[in-house]
């Protein structure tokens, strides 16, 4: 699994989830006994990261059949609460596809719908080690030979997946053939998922990394210090656009300035055919509280106003390559994901 615990778990009392919230001081968990509870863990991000939200989307489907049964609701407000879990966040495409990929199972019933969405967290796991061993014969067959300098931005690994990771898992598989130097983690602000998250990870793992402040990843970049940066990706439209974690972005100029390659790590549920670019992508903005102080303490003065936007997207041209389960894409040479999509 990459860790030895499991972020979205599905147990004979429901939906049981890592609480990444108080990660890494303490290791607990939230049972999700209904959608109240699940909308409002998806949204304080006790569970997040756009494979994990996609199963957790699938499983809340099973909890909504559950709580309908329990409560006697009617169908209308059954759809309302599907509604609610499949909007709870709106840009990582995967929460959205979590829930309409085991709507089906509903008439069936919660157990059902939870054994298909059962089957989407192990394709995910499976999803998973393929991208790590794909990313990683591609960044090798480019690198220098010798232990390389990896940058990464937020966190995409086992707690932002059913398990392994994507960006990350390229870092594991890269680490498991004798091929990491270093990962730089870039601590990503406001909520810090590199600091927290990232690093507890590869901490775990054994592999050495040192976390930066955000704004030092383009001036590690262009110093010649990273090899090559690998991210992960909330949604990723039909022409190579890459929605990810605010701060992608000047990740990806200093990659594309300094010659290094950007590679994007995701599933082909993170693509979006759909959106022929990424101005359609929408992109969640969070609570001015996470930006105006440092964890409980506020920082700014008072009266002073926040732009908390999530995520950014990288324009095709910077993404260099895309890794998925089924190979890799060059984006930036004009393999896109609308032309290379499997049938
Ligand atoms: O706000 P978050 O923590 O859900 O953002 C997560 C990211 O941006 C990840 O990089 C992305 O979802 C890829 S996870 C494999």
């Amino acid at each position: 699994m990459g860790i030895d615990v499991r972020t979205v778990e599905w147990t004979g009392g429901g939906l049981r989830l890592l609480d990444q919230t108080v990660l890494p001081d303490r290791v607990e968990y939230r049972v999700i006994e209904d959608v109240d509870a699940l909308v409002d863990a998806i949204r304080r991000l006790v569970v997040r990261g756009a494979p994990a939200l996609g199963v957790a989307g699938a499983f809340g489907v099973a909890v909504a059949l559950r709580q309908a049964a329990r409560e006697g609701w009617d169908a209308a407000a059954l759809d309302a609460a599907v509604t609610r879990v499949r909007e709870a966040r709106p840009t990582a495409v995967n929460l959205a596809a979590g829930v309409d990929r085991v709507l089906p199972f509903a008439p069936k019933g919660a157990e059902a719908v939870a054994a298909e969405a059962q089957a989407l967290l192990e394709e995910d796991v499976r999803g998973n080690r393929a991208i790590g061993r794909h990313g990683a014969d591609w960044i090798l067959g480019r690198s220098p030979d010798r232990p390389l300098r990896v940058l990464t931005h937020c966190n995409a690994g086992a707690l932002a997946t059913a398990g392994w990771g994507t960006a990350l898992g390229v870092v594991r598989e890269l680490h498991d053939r004798g091929r990491v130097e270093l990962v730089y983690v870039d601590e990503t602000r406001p909520l810090l998922q590199g600091a927290r998250l990232t690093a507890w990870e590869l901490a775990r793992a054994g592999i050495p990394c040192a976390v930066q402040a955000d704004g030092a990843a383009p001036s590690t970049v262009l110093r010649g210090l990273a090899d090559v940066a690998v991210i992960g990706a909330d949604r990723i439209a039909a022409n190579g656009d890459t929605a990810n974690k605010i701060g992608s972005v000047g990740v990806a100029l200093a990659c594309t300035a300094a010659g290094i390659p950007l590679v994007v790590a995701a599933p082909w549920s993170t693509v979006d055919l759909a959106l022929p670019d990424g101005g359609g992508i929408p992109i969640e903005e969070r609570p001015a509280a996470e930006v105006l102080g440092f964890g409980r303490i506020r920082t700014a003065p008072d009266g002073v106003g926040a732009f908390n936007p999530a995520f950014d997207v990288t324009p095709a041209r910077l993404v260099t390559a895309l890794v998925t389960e089924t190979g890799v894409l060059e984006v930036s040479a004009g393999t896109t994901p609308d032309r290379a999509a499997p049938r």
